[in-house]
């Protein structure tokens, strides 16, 4: 990916959509009659056709947002050169010196076999950044194996990452193959390495040594060829100190070690993270991106994101889908409105810009409060409000929408004990 430079590549890709859709077209004008089987494949030529948009339009929205905030010259120059090295960001959105700093160690890292480290809090990006790490080294088009070291019960942990000859253990029926040789020539992704049990530990351990492995109940040495890049949002010196990991494997696997920053380091990112992901958002929900309220603004500037980018990007997808228009502190998730401090809360006056706004503003706030209370009184029953004022109901649904009450999320919100919901 090339964005800021990007024109003659987005061309290219363009050019090659095009004639990938005439062809296309083609196949459709001359066809007589189509199979099964033959409309299956042109529907896989669609959608890979759309997946191809979508990351031209990934690309691009990534060239806009990277561009919009003037920023740090300096940092703004060591991202562009990146951009400028063809270097994949697979996602990876920001420009806090802490995060160029991680992809410029990671660009570097890259390009060896060395093993990596990725550390930081949950939500930061440690697996986006170990697939950055696989997409810009010469392992790119060789496997990618993830392995979750928390998810593998210890009695299959030996068998899952290097496999076992048939009849090792009850229900070994079929020889076959572990994660290790599956990334043999690629990349082996070890997530949450602070879970691998002691005895694990051990044997991943053996295989950095030696580069080989055995399956379980055999005796043949397997050689294996595989990149590892470890993540873990643990304090790995610390567990060595308590004994519970091993200093010798930690040594091994961080002789590059890529810390990831916390959300709240690194704030000022927030608002074009937000900028970012409510576009992402919007293409996912095929919407216009949201706007934001300007009390939600500042509660999410300065909200602590113990989730980091996963709580962040979460929120700003449920707030794409809930809010009609523009997002308010409602539409948070509960526990994290519950943050929302009492001065924030208040509810927003816009200051009006003149009488006959002042005039409109007034009567809107008093229309929507008189049908809050009316759909109260119909028991959030819109079909009873439109009959108990007088309306009829597709009339009442647009006054609904127009102020972005929802009738089924009121009732929810009344049934909680909160105040009344916008529009789902
Ligand atoms: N810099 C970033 N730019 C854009 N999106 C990001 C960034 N970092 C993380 N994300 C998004 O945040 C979410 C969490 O990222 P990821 O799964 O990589 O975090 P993690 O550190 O591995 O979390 P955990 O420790 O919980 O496994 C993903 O949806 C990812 O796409
Ligand atoms: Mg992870």
């Amino acid at each position: 990916m090339k964005p800021v430079d990007s024109n003659l590549e987005a061309t290219i890709s363009y050019a090659a959509l095009l004639e990938k859709i005439e062809i296309l077209r083609s196949t459709l004008r001359w066809a007589q009659t189509l199979d099964r089987a033959q409309i299956q494949k042109l529907l896989n030529q669609c959608t890979t056709m759309r997946d191809e948009v979508l990351r031209l339009s990934h690309t691009e929205r990534f060239v806009k947002a990277s561009t919009s905030a003037p920023r740090n010259q300096s940092i703004a120059q060591r991202r562009h050169a990146l951009l400028e090295r063809d270097f994949q960001f697979d996602g990876v959105f920001g420009d806090s010196p802490r995060l160029i700093e991680a992809l410029e160690i990671a660009e570097k890292a890259a390009r060896t076999d060395l093993p990596v480290l990725v550390d930081g809090e949950s939500g930061t990006g440690k697996e986006l950044m170990a697939k950055v790490i696989h997409a810009n080294g010469n392992r790119a088009d060789q496997p990618y194996i993830t392995v979750n070291c928390g998810a593998i019960p210890e009695n299959l942990l030996e068998s899952e990452l290097f496999g076992h000859k048939r009849g090792a253990f009850t229900g070994a029926n079929t020889d076959r193959a572990g994660k290790f040789e599956a990334a043999n020539g690629g990349t082996i992704f070890l997530d949450e390495i602070g879970e691998l049990p002691l005895i694990g530990q051990v044997k991943l351990l053996r295989v950095l040594q030696s580069n080989e492995i055995q399956r379980v109940g055999s005796d043949q040495v397997i050689s294996v060829d595989a990149r590892i890049v470890a993540a873990t949002n643990k304090n790995l010196l610390e567990m060595c100190k308590a004994g519970t990991f091993r200093e010798d494997l930690y040594y091994r696997l961080s002789i590059i070690q890529v810390t990831l920053p916390a959300l709240r380091d690194r704030r000022d990112e927030i608002s074009v993270l937000i900028e970012y992901l409510s576009n992402e958002a919007a293409s996912r929900l095929n919407r216009q991106p949201v706007k934001l309220s300007r009390r939600l603004t500042s509660f999410l500037s300065s909200y602590d994101y113990p989730g980091n980018i996963r709580e962040l990007r979460n929120i700003i997808f449920r707030i794409s889908c809930l809010a009609t228009e523009t997002a308010d502190l409602e539409h948070l998730p509960e526990n994290v409105r519950a943050k929302v401090p009492e001065q924030t809360a208040q509810p927003e006056v816009e200051p009006a810009t003149s009488l006959v706004d002042a005039k409109r503003k007034a009567s809107d706030e008093a229309e929507r409060s008189y049908l809050l209370e009316c759909l109260a009184k119909a028991n959030y029953r819109v079909t009873d409000l439109a009959r108990n004022i007088g309306m009829n109901r597709s009339h009442v649904q647009t006054l609904l929408k127009k102020h972005g009450i929802s009738a089924r999320q009121s009732l929810k919100a009344h049934a909680d004990g909160g105040s009344p919901a916008s529009l789902t």
